[in-house]
């Protein structure tokens, strides 16, 4: 069986590498480059037909990227790959899942309808799915979910110590709940009204009993640093030290540095699901795993 080939899109070289020695796949580069009026020049010097092609496209700030994700989809597919998937470890346009006001887009599913074209599997990382139940709600294509949960546990046992972890609304109970169980973590869920893009107000459960330990924030998403910031508020009015943070995409939004270092947080790790200075939990082989199981082989 021919080794699977990873090709990375622009600035997901190092996530690529990763990826394709966790895989054992077969590195082939994408020459790419912008004309003066800015339009996308595409070119891949390799054979691939009959190859499964697999594209590592994190999509975390994603309107610039998206048009030359999809050339280079039309690309693999024109150069007879006989596969083509996505490893997108952040999903961007989830959030927009349903008309919250007449005359609204859907973006997610416009976006879906136009990956769902484009590839034949989509991998994932912890797709914001609030209203959807699952990928296949909204995506057409077969998908694979992988859970940043196991990693993030890893790191919080590893590194800190008598942890209580806390997810700072209920939405985060699901994550909350993933990384402390299966270590016998206690955990607890608190509650959020949001006001605005930066305007979060969150409300503490009970915190009785957890004298001694070290709160950590659990979070799939930290955008604008409000949540976690609101959150680390709260916990330390309520008498505990100040949170650790965790979580699986860190975005980092305009100043959300600035936000959390204001509510005196000082650790805030996050997955590699997106590049930036605190993405120190590496996920390439809990993806893999994901990516071999949408290849034609096991299907
Ligand atoms: C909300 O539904 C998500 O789980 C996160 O809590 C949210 O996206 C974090 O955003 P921000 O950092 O802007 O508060």
């Amino acid at each position: 069986m021919t080794r699977p080939v990873l090709i990375a899109l622009p600035g997901n070289e190092a996530r690529a590498g990763r990826l394709a020695e966790a895989l054992n796949a077969e590195r082939i580069d994408l020459d790419y480059r912008r004309f003066p009026d800015g339009e996308s020049y595409l070119r891949i010097d390799a054979e691939l037909a009959g190859r499964d092609v697999v594209l590592v496209a994190t999509l975390d700030r994603p309107d610039p990227k998206i048009p030359r994700l999809l050339f280079a989809a039309d690309l693999v597919r024109d150069l007879g790959a006989r596969t083509v998937l996505l490893v997108a470890s952040y999903l961007p346009y989830m959030r927009q899942d349903r008309r919250f006001h007449p005359g609204e887009a859907l973006t997610s599913v416009s976006f879906a309808r136009r990956i769902s074209t484009s590839f034949d599997g989509l991998i994932t990382v912890d797709p914001h799915l609030h209203r959807y139940p699952t990928l296949d709600a909204v995506y057409t294509i077969p998908g694979r979910v992988v859970s940043a949960a196991p990693a993030v546990a890893d790191w919080i046992v590893s590194s800190i110590a008598r942890p209580v972890v806390i997810g700072p609304d209920e939405e985060s109970e699901q994550w909350a709940r993933a990384v402390a169980e299966p270590h016998g973590l206690p955990w607890r869920v608190m509650t959020k009204d949001r006001f605005g893009d930066h305007d979060v107000r969150i409300t503490a459960p009970d915190l009785t009993g957890l004298d001694g330990h070290q709160p950590v924030l659990v979070d799939d998403i930290l955008s604008s640093g409000a949540t976690l910031a609101d959150a680390a508020r709260v916990l330390v009015e309520a008498g505990l030290p100040v949170p650790a943070c965790a979580v699986v995409h860190g975005l980092f939004g305009d100043r959300a540095r600035e936000t959390l270092t204001e509510a005196g947080i000082e650790t805030v790790v996050c997955t590699d699901t997106v590049d930036a200075p605190e993405a120190r939990i590496g996920l390439a082989d809990r993806i893999a795993p994901a990516v071999r199981r949408l290849l034609p082989a096991a299907r």
